[in-house]
Formats: C-alpha cells, structure tokens, sequence
C-alpha cells in the first residue's frame, strides 16, 4: 500500500516514528493526513474558493515565491492590485505553516531543505487543454525544465480545500520498476558530463545566460529527470498498461510525498494549495534512496 494515513491524534511523532515517516516517504510513499495539521484563518479559505474564474492571470494555477515574497506570472496591472495583495498575503501564510509543521514532523531532516515555490491551484483538473508534456493527468515523476535541482529531492505538500470534492490521484510503479521500464532501452542512462559541459553549465548559471536557455543549467542528473518525464508522458503503451492504484484526497485533508520518484497524476479535483521543499539527498534515514544517489550507482559516475 503506497498510502499510510496519520491521524492528527498520533500527533506529535516519537523520535523512532518520525524516522519511520521519513522512510516510508523515501522508498516512495504518500503520508496522508485525513485532517489537515495545517491550519488556517476561516476567511483565508473563504477568499480563496468565493473567487470567480475569468480570463485573469490571478484565476489561473498561481506560484508564490517564498524567497522573494512574490506571486509569479502575474501582469503588471494584476500584480498591484488588491487581489493580488491578499492572495500574496494569504500563500505567504500558508507557506510559512506548512513550513512550521514540517520542521517539528520530519525532525530527522533537521530542517536541511530549501523552501520552494509555494501554489494556489483553483482551476479543475478534469479536462484541461494542456500541452502533451504539461499535462497532470498522465504518470510522471517531477522535474522542473527551468530550475534544476542539482540532486535534491522534490518534497510536496498539499493540501485539499475544496469543501466537497475530493481530489483524485492515480499512483504507479515504484522509482526502480520505472528505471527498469524505461531504461537503458527507451532511455540512456546518464553519464558524468565532460570538463567542456561543465564549464558551459557554470558560465551559464554564472552569467544569467541558464535563464535564456534553461536546459543549459541541468547537470546530467537534471538532464536525465527531465527526458524520464517527458519519455513517460509520451509513452502511451506505458500510460494505459502499468500498474495503477487510485487515491482519493478527501475535502479537507492534506498528503506529502517525493514526486520526483513516486509516479503521480491527477485526474480530477479543484482547489488545492501546494507548498515545495527542495531536500538535500545526505540527509536520507535510508541512505541510497535519493534518485541521484540510485543514477550514480546505476552509473558509476558522478552526476552533479
Ligand atoms: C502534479 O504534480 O502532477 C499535480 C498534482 C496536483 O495538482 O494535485
Ligand atoms: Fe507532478
């Protein structure tokens, strides 16, 4: 069972538990809490789901950036307004408490993440047009085309705040059988980058020229993440033959998982908030488990 739920009465964790969530989250599992343990002012939720959809960018799936404490893509006349504002203010809040229940639940990783992107994702699921590698609703593992992760894991949190609708995923195979499905023979196994690569991969992050042409920032670790993305996207045989388990996030609840490893899809549901956490791979309680560390024996070589 890929799915271990955690009640909010179980709460806190011993230290022996906390390190036994760390492992059931590493070998490619979801902790679900059937609860949320985050909480939020009534009129925060209220806000976000009294919003009516129109055409603005600020009705779309929105990123906030913890770092800078800004919502990403937004028009300039959007961004100072007072929609805007609240939304910022709201997600600037959310961030912070998914942030703060981690760092007292996952007590193992002593906090050696970087906090990432946080989302307000309004928009329903079921039946968007989306671009073949864009698309949410086929298997894949995650990787980000413009900001490369260098071999940190990608930890995500939702949570459901539809008042009535649950959120419905699809799980695949485990990390191994989806290496072993697609590579070496739809896929090439990464290798070491040459000197000349790695020059041009710090000239590019150096010099702001990474942000002109993205793929020039990947090391082969992030290149290899990226094609493994695409490739299961695009493999249609895969798509309707692998093993599938569905998993329905009820109103209310929120889950945790590693999806650059787990093989996700989200086939319906409508307004979740997200929050990233990019976790550094040495901190592992089963060490070995991170993808980057799983590649480089595969390989042998270094990958970032
Ligand atoms: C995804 O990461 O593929 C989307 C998950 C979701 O929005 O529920
Ligand atoms: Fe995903």
């Amino acid at each position: 069972m890929t799915v271990h739920s955690i009640a909010l009465g179980s709460l806190p964790s011993s230290p022996e538990q906390a390190r036994m969530w760390c492992a059931r989250l590493e070998e490619g599992g979801i902790l679900y809490f059937p609860e949320t343990p985050v909480s939020f002012p009534a009129e925060d939720l209220e806000f976000l789901l009294s919003r009516r959809q129109t055409g603005s960018k600020l009705h779309k799936n929105i990123a906030y950036k913890p770092g800078r404490d800004r919502l990403s893509g937004l028009g300039r006349d959007e961004s100072g307004s007072e929609e805007a504002g609240r939304l910022q203010a709201i997600l600037r809040r959310y961030s912070s408490a998914v942030s703060a229940f981690l760092a007292g639940f996952l007590t193992p990783y002593g906090g050696r993440w970087r906090l990432d992107f946080a989302s307000y994702r309004p928009i329903e699921e079921k039946g968007r047009d989306l671009p073949l590698r864009r698309r949410n609703d086929l298997l894949h593992t995650d990787a980000f085309p413009t900001r490369p992760t260098r071999g940190a894991r990608i930890l995500r949190f939702f949570n459901n705040i539809n008042p009535s609708q649950t959120r419905n995923w699809v799980v695949s195979e485990p990390f191994a059988r989806l290496l072993g499905a697609f590579t070496p023979g739809k896929l090439a196994l990464p290798r070491a980058a040459d000197p000349l690569s790695r020059a041009a991969r710090h000239i590019a992050c150096a010099t702001g020229l990474g942000a002109l042409v993205p793929r020039w920032k990947r090391t082969p670790y992030d290149e290899f993440m990226m094609q493994l993305h695409n490739v299961m996207k695009e493999d249609a045989d895969f798509q309707t033959t692998c093993a599938k388990e569905f998993v329905e996030f009820a109103p209310g609840s929120s889950w945790m998982v590693y999806t650059e490893t787990a093989s996700h899809a989200v086939l319906s549901g409508q307004y979740a908030l997200e929050q990233t956490f990019l976790v550094d791979p040495s901190v592992m309680v089963i060490p070995g488990s991170a993808p980057v560390a799983v590649l480089e024996k595969m390989a042998g070589e270094k990958l970032t």
